[in-house]
């Protein structure tokens, strides 16, 4: 693999796994954690809430573009794979 090619793994791999990180954080902390509904009116966590929410949602959409790059520089690999297992001609 070419360095230029590795040096954008590398890059694509670090920022995805923070990705991954805040993705399990606001959404298991908006989960488990912060009160919804009624339980929450008038208190400043509806708005964290609210935040985390879109937080979740926009870093989600950025964490499905990263998947595809990943996928797209390993393209070759996982091709030679495919004709090996005899999945792809
Ligand atoms: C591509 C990645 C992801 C996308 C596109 C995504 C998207 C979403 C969306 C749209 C919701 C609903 C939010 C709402 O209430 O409007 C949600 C909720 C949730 N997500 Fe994710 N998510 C992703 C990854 C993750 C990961 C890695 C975790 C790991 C723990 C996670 C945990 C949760 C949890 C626990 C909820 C429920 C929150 C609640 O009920 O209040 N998500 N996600």
């Amino acid at each position: 693999m070419s360095n230029g090619k590795s040096l954008k793994l590398w890059t694509v791999n670090v920022i995805s796994i923070i990705i991954f990180v805040i993705l399990c954080s606001t959404g298991l902390i908006n989960w488990l954690v912060l009160p919804r509904g009624y339980e929450a009116r008038g208190n400043f966590l509806v708005s964290l809430r609210h935040f985390f929410i879109a937080l979740h949602e926009w870093v989600g959409l950025i964490f499905i573009v990263l998947i595809a790059i990943h996928i797209a520089l390993h393209w070759p690999y996982i091709k030679s794979n495919l004709k090996k297992y005899g999945i792809m001609k």
